[in-house]
């Protein structure tokens, strides 16, 4: 490839008014679960951009529910769990994934985007990480100071490890069932992860989040993302994955160099960057590019998702500018 590879965390959104079409007939959860809805949401996307990479949509916490948990995305409140697991008793009523095929939407909408997708564009499965999923079932929803979570965290570790044990065991059946179904890499989002020291991400978090990684089928690429993770990155690395994310709060020629050369690295720039105008965005791009130094093993991305607001013209331009630049 005589480019850097580039693809954004979630290209397919409400950014994009072919996404607000389509959204506007059916609801989130709806539109999630219907596998050719999703693969047309998917692909109309990847190639609106221009990208080197489709994302299967999806959401990270379409597997609380097989899980036992009651979801729903409240209009303009983000995801609403209604019965949280707060006490080491609430732990004992969760469900272990026994059918992989209750996320049978899933698989279909894998199926239908792969043979829809030009076959050089590698399409990307996902899931959300122990840690991040744990925490929404916690909480009950987006959280400040994740209370509930590091409260059951520290009070009751014999349930923490059993609940992380539990959603890691499930994560690993849904993945390989998205590779069976014809995805070529997956990506684990820890995207909460940031609120932990490094010791307790060392005790709490790291074991579950290797298994998960360690049980990808062999030969698969995984990526493993997380924000708010500059002073995690060695452990990150230590859980696993060929590919690491660095969100923007660290340079990248620091945190590839943290986490090694002999990884690849997912990043960084600040989706908000997106929002200045053209010039500052292509400086701003510039600038990781030349972090990067050519080393093979970078692929451009923002440090997180595109925000609901970005101007399209913006990301078509960053994503022309990447398969531009020459060092
Ligand atoms: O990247 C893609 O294009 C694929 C689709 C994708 C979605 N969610 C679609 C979505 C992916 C990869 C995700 C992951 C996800 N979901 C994460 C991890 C990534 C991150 O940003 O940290 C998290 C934390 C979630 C949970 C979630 N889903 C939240 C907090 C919200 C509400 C806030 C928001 O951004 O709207 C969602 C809803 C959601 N997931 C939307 C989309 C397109 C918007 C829903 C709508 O259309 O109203």
């Amino acid at each position: 490839m005589p480019y850097t590879p580039v693809w954004l965390m979630r290209q397919a959104g409400r950014y994009m008014p072919e996404y607000r079409e389509v959204r506007a007939r059916t609801t989130f959860l709806e539109l999630c679960k219907n596998p050719s809805l999703a693969a047309e949401v998917t692909v109309t996307a990847a190639e609106r951009l221009g990208v080197d990479a489709a994302i299967i949509f999806a959401d990270i916490l379409l597997i609380l529910e097989p899980l036992g948990i009651e979801l729903e995305f409240a209009k303009g409140e983000g995801p609403v769990i209604h019965n949280p697991v707060r006490r080491p008793a609430d732990v004992d009523r969760l469900r272990e994934l026994e059918d992989v095929n209750a996320l049978g939407f899933v698989y279909e909408a894998i199926r239908q985007t792969r043979s829809a997708l030009k076959p050089n564009i590698p399409l990307i499965g996902f899931c959300g990480a122990p840690f991040t999923l744990a925490s929404y079932m916690t909480e009950g929803g987006g959280s400040k100071n994740y209370l509930h979570t590091k409260r059951l965290m520290y009070d009751d570790a014999g349930a923490w490890h059993a609940m992380m044990a539990l959603i890691s065991r499930g994560l690993v059946k849904y993945l390989n069932a998205q590779i069976e179904a014809g995805v070529q890499a997956v990506q684990l989002f820890d995207s909460w992860v940031g609120c932990l020291s490094p010791d307790d991400y060392r005790e709490f978090v790291l074991p579950h989040t290797q298994s998960v990684i360690r049980g990808v089928t062999p030969g698969v690429p995984v990526i493993h993302f997380g924000t708010g993770t500059a002073t995690l990155l060695e452990l990150m690395r230590e859980a696993g994955g060929d590919v690491i994310g660095l969100d923007w709060r660290v340079r990248l020629d620091e945190g590839w160099q943290r986490v090694g050369h002999d990884v690849a690295v997912m990043g960084n720039l600040d989706p908000v960057v997106l929002f200045a105008k053209q010039d500052v965005l292509r400086e701003q791009a510039k600038k990781i590019l030349e972090q990067a130094e050519g080393r093979a093993g970078h692929i451009f991305n923002l440090g997180h998702g595109i925000l609901p607001e970005t101007p399209v013209e913006n990301v078509i331009a960053l994503v022309e500018m990447v398969h531009g630049y020459r060092g």
